[in-house]
């Protein structure tokens, strides 16, 4: 289910904020299902040492000799890296720790922030009619998190509605000028969605009230609920639209996909 308006080729979508623990896999993996649950052929990128996106999708460790680290540093064909999940149309290239080390070795890389973007660009991409990449970026903003908004359309950055949520953000933002400035002039911000909302929780409401007031539309109008089966889910290696379906936590990645698309046929109109 292709959008014939949409340029050829996957929209390209890096999840980032240099927080850690702000819900960047968490949206990765749960966007990702919902937007395959849509009719989408979607690709996640495990970006992030940590592997958190590849471990809470069940790409054991030991089905991880070809991962993101081999796509960025060893010119490595896409189908070589790309793995099934146990999710219908949902994709990843799994990492491993391999890839802390990557960011030293991309220093002494040429065309250093070039790397995914290229990558991501191969002609392999076309035998796969991926409709959408998630990069889950490492939380940091270092030059993974570069690569990552280098090879992007877009930046969708996941907001945890708590105390100090809104700090770090211009110097995300300043990052996201910087690339604008040097490699990729089109980047746009996708949206700031707010992450382990509470509304019984005047400081979540607070937090909601700030990013609204500060960042206006560009705030996503679904909010991802506190949700416990959103924290379960990734101990049965399953996104929580498999675990429970019908949990608040998939009902509002659910709704983020829908507002996410309709994003796109505004911003392609
Ligand atoms: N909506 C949610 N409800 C409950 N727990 C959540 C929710 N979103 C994320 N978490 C939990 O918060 C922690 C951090 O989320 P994670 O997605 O790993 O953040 P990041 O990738 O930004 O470090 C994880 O333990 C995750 O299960
Ligand atoms: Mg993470």
């Amino acid at each position: 289910m292709s959008d014939p308006t949409r340029p050829r080729g996957p929209k390209i979508i890096a999840v980032a904020n240099q927080k850690g623990g702000v819900g960047k896999t968490t949206t990765t993996i749960n966007l990702g299902a919902a937007l395959a649950e849509a009719g989408q052929k979607v690709l996640i990128i495990d970006l992030d040492p940590q592997g958190n996106a590849s471990t809470g999708l069940g790409i054991d460790a030991s089905d991880r000799e070809l991962t993101t680290y081999e796509l960025l540093l060893e010119e490595i064909d896409l189908s070589e890296v790309v793995q099934e999940t146990a999710f219908d149309n949902l994709l990843i290239v799994p990492a491993t720790v391999d890839l802390s080390s990557a960011d030293m070795e991309l220093i002494a890389t040429e065309k250093r922030s070039f790397l995914l973007h290229d990558a991501l660009r191969q002609t392999a991409m076309d035998d796969y009619a991926i409709d959408y990449i998630l990069i889950d970026c490492p939380p940091s903003l270092n030059l993974l998190t570069v690569n990552a908004m280098v090879a992007a359309h877009s930046v969708l950055v996941p907001l945890q509605s708590e105390f100090f949520a809104l700090e770090g953000l211009s110097q995300l933002m300043l990052t996201i000028r910087e690339v604008r400035q040097t490699a990729n002039p089109n980047l746009r911000i996708e949206g700031v969605v707010l992450t382990m909302f509470d509304a019984r929780n005047n400081l979540s409401s607070q937090v909601e009230q700030d990013a609204r007031d500060n960042l206006g539309a560009l705030v996503f109008q679904t909010r991802i609920p506190r949700n416990v089966r959103v924290s379960e889910a990734p101990s049965y290696a399953v996104p929580v639209l498999q675990y429970d379906s019908a949990s608040k936590g998939a009902q509002a990645y659910r709704d983020l996909a829908r507002e996410l698309m309709s994003n796109q046929t505004r911003a392609a109109a």
